[in-house]
């Protein structure tokens, strides 16, 4: 017989004489003469209600089941007289496939997130972390659902490189060598490698051949900042446009997230409701927000001016050329703007050296979205095409011509004004979660000092 997964069964909404279901207990009640399981296989939030009563033949080991048990259940779908369930599995057979002993680390009381960290191998069979690793899964569906019903390619860049995208010294280094001095000709490569920090230079070659294209994969970044938006190795989605410029740019990042969150918002109901519920009061009207409202637009001068004249005791003062900090993106996000805001135009000497550079000559054609409670969810840019400006600032920058002299060409074949960004995708499950440690939104998250799973 087939088994069936309680997602299907429940959805089906029809009384069945004989299904199957395969499951994890999560709770047993006993009463005289019978006994209730509850059970959980993953496929939902839901739990189905088992009912096995004394007349099974192994009623006996059913009275013993413990929570965390693996068990196979066959029997009659019928409707619930209980409350708190619409329908229950009348057990005809239960057979115990693996056991759980009383240790059983999960058990009914609610964990904290940091004692669930310790033990990563278990907490995706808890409601929360369930529930946010299927947001996970129907989130990346809706990533390339997106971008293929607009005729975007999706293209694999590659994760060992040579090349430092971002320029900002954040790269796990790749050698096959022992521990030691050697000569770096010795080397696999016979130049340093790393893994990459981002897939854009290479997506911008392919966006040059096949026009629209985007990347989605892991992308390794060396911060050694223990904040909870920052993940050693995380998956970013970038895409990348021909023929596009910053407007355009900022168009489809805007786009993107109303798409993505109105997903959610419609397939990952069950889900997103249990965060609504239990980790953020205000979840659900905040991803209303962010599916509909228009994002705000705000040069990155003028966000400078509204963080001075804000008076708040900001940690890290505010002048024309810092970076914003997550403090001041939040500030311009939750108190100022009270919606997405879309950062534009940011100096050019916070920012790499592939961004175009405007006519004022200070600032480049750049731009973040900012989200609340996160801060910036997707930076972007639209890219320098044009081979003289380019050469001199990668001069100014101290890039090797040499090492990037297939970058550099692609501004000499055929040069065109073309746009990309790039999206956190922790972070886009943290915004539509209400999680508010990435370590909690990937199920074996890397961070300085922590790589034990
Ligand atoms: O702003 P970033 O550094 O942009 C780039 O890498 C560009 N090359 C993208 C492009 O234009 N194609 O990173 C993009 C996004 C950030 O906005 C953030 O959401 C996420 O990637 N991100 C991180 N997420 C988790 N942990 C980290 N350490 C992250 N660093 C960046
Ligand atoms: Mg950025």
């Amino acid at each position: 017989m087939q088994r069936i997964k309680i997602h299907s069964l429940l959805k089906s909404g029809a009384q069945n004489d004989s299904v199957l279901v395969k499951a994890w207990v999560r709770t047993k009640r006993d009463a005289k003469g019978f006994s209730f399981i509850e059970l959980n296989d993953g496929s939902c939030l839901a739990n189905l209600q088992v009912l096995a009563d004394e007349h099974l033949p192994n009623y006996e080991e059913i009275r013993k089941l413990t929570t965390g048990s693996a068990v196979a259940v066959q029997g009659r779908l019928v409707p619930s007289q209980g409350q708190g369930q619409q329908w229950e599995l009348q057990a005809a057979q239960v057979t115990v496939i693996g056991s759980a002993p009383e240790a059983y680390p999960l058990q009914k009381k609610r964990h904290t997130d940091e004692f669930l960290r310790t033990i990563a191998h278990l907490r995706p069979r808890t409601n929360k972390y369930g529930a946010a690793f299927r947001i996970r899964s129907e989130l990346a569906f809706a990533v390339h659902r997106f971008f293929q019903e607009r005729g975007f390619r999706y293209i694999h860049t590659p994760i060992l490189t040579a090349s430092d995208c971002e320029g900002a010294g954040e790269m796990f280094r790749v050698t096959t060598l022992p521990p030691g001095t050697h000569k770096i000709e010795e080397d696999f490569f016979g130049v340093e490698a790393n893994l990459t920090v981002s897939g854009q230079l290479e997506a911008e070659m392919l966006a040059l051949a096949l026009g629209d294209v985007y990347t989605f994969g892991p992308t390794f970044r060396a911060e050694n900042s223990n904040t909870r938006r920052h993940a050693a190795e995380f998956w970013m989605i970038e895409p990348e446009m021909a023929f596009c410029d910053l407007q355009e740019d900022m168009a489809l990042a805007e786009e993107l997230i109303h798409f993505l969150t109105g997903h959610v918002l419609q397939h990952c109901a069950d889900d997103v409701n249990l965060f609504g519920r239990f980790v953020d009061k205000n979840l659900l009207p905040q991803l209303e927000l962010l599916a509909q409202a228009q994002f705000s637009r705000v040069p990155y001068a003028e966000a400078v001016e509204i963080l001075e004249r804000s008076k708040q005791p900001f940690e890290y003062p505010v002048t024309f050329g810092i970076d914003l900090q997550s403090e001041h993106e939040r500030y311009l996000t939750e108190q100022h703007f009270k919606k997405p805001v879309i950062v534009y135009d940011f100096p050019k000497t916070i920012k790499p050296f592939y961004m175009r550079l405007n006519d004022d000559g200070k600032t480049v054609a750049s731009m973040d979205v900012l989200v609340a409670g996160i801060g910036e969810i997707i930076g972007g840019s639209q890219r320098e095409e044009r081979y003289g400006v380019l050469a001199e600032r990668m001069a100014q920058m101290k890039l090797s011509k040499e090492k990037y002299w297939w970058y550099l060409e692609s501004r000499q074949y055929g040069s065109v004004p073309h746009s990309g960004f790039g999206l956190g995708f922790e972070r886009l499950i943290m915004m539509v979660t209400g999680i508010t440690n990435i370590r909690d939104v990937i199920p074996f998250p890397r961070t300085p000092k922590s790589i034990e799973f």
